[in-house]
């Protein structure tokens, strides 16, 4: 294994980066409190291998057109990365997603809401005719409100433990994750949006580090995931962010000018494993929730 290691000291961190088949990302704090935070960017996250297209291999969204463009569906027990700007429909797909896993393939899922209250979030998909209330007394969903971790003060008190705000809030979530998982049995879960959580911690490698511990806890359920970023710079030209190189798959949602009108446009940046589609292809937002148009093109 070729390892390299580098040391480092700054006024807000001090750690040490091993860099290799496997990276690992220490913070000081970890001798201090025993709350060690590994960063593992595993061969799960990182593997390449050939395409499987089986059916099995898949995780249908049920979205109508989408799942053409990804010849059938999501790759089985990955994370997925949505990304799209304000009002571009990534709450209605993701909880779409989870509907359709529960009500056509028997999938249930959990939604893990960083932004939004569980009441709106309720009241929003109900005027599609998803009933989440129902859904979530006959154990098929749970909905993890983890909004108020904003609110949490900078230090909490754990035991005989002080632990900032970051560390408790990721860890917190995590375990949150993992119960309700366990609980009902999930297959599929989102959460929406992963920037409010990881815009915590300041500076890119840190944010970068808390998105792959993230990641690497999601991986560990075996459930397939689509987590929600705000896209930064829309536009077809560009800057592609960190967290869409560590993503397994990228779905992108744009609003766009195209000639003399604003149309909103999908397309599928890059999913491991996976032949796709990856023109932009034009989706509408109804009643009844999200419809892509897999034949029609933008350009
Ligand atoms: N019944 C409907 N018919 C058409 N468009 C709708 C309908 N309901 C909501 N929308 C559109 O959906 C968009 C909001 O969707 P959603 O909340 O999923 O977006 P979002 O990407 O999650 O936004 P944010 O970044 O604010 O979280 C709005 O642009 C709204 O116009
Ligand atoms: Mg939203």
């Amino acid at each position: 294994m070729c390892l390299a290691t580098l040391d480092w000291k700054d006024s807000s961190l001090h750690g040490r980066y091993s860099l290799g088949v496997s990276i690992s990302f220490r913070l000081p704090y970890q001798n201090e409190y025993g709350f060690a935070l590994t960063l593992k960017a595993s061969r799960r996250l990182m593997a390449a291998s050939p395409a499987d297209t089986s059916s099995n291999s898949r995780t249908p969204t049920g979205i109508p057109g989408l799942d053409k463009l990804l010849t059938g569906g999501l790759p089985k027990n990955r994370t997925i990365l949505l990304s799209g700007g304000p009002g571009t429909g990534k709450t209605i797909m993701s909880s779409q997603y989870l509907i359709n896993g529960i009500l056509d393939y028997e999938e249930p899922g959990v939604y893990v809401s960083l932004d939004e209250n569980k009441e709106h979030v309720f009241e929003e998909m109900l005027d599609f005719g998803w009933d989440f209330n129902e859904l979530e007394s006959n154990k098929k969903l749970v909905f993890l409100e983890a909004s108020p971790i904003r609110y949490l003060p900078a230090e909490i008190k754990v035991g005989n433990l002080t632990v900032g705000r970051k560390e408790f809030s990721m860890a917190t979530l995590i375990e949150m994750i993992k119960t309700s998982v366990k609980e009902i049995g999930a297959k599929r879960i989102v959460v929406d949006p992963v920037t409010t959580l990881v815009f915590q911690y300041d500076g890119v490698v840190a944010q970068r580090n808390a998105l792959v511990e993230l990641m690497e806890a999601l991986a560990e359920t075996g459930a397939t995931c689509l987590i929600t970023t705000e896209l930064r710079r829309p536009g077809f030209e560009r800057n592609i962010d960190y967290e869409e190189y560590l993503a397994h798959g990228v779905i992108l949602l744009q609003q766009l000018q195209v000639g003399k009108s604003l149309l909103r446009v999908i397309q599928i940046e890059k999913m491991r494993k996976t032949p796709v589609d990856n023109q932009p292809r034009p989706y509408r937002i109804t009643d009844t929730g999200i419809e892509v148009f897999p034949r029609e093109s933008v350009l």
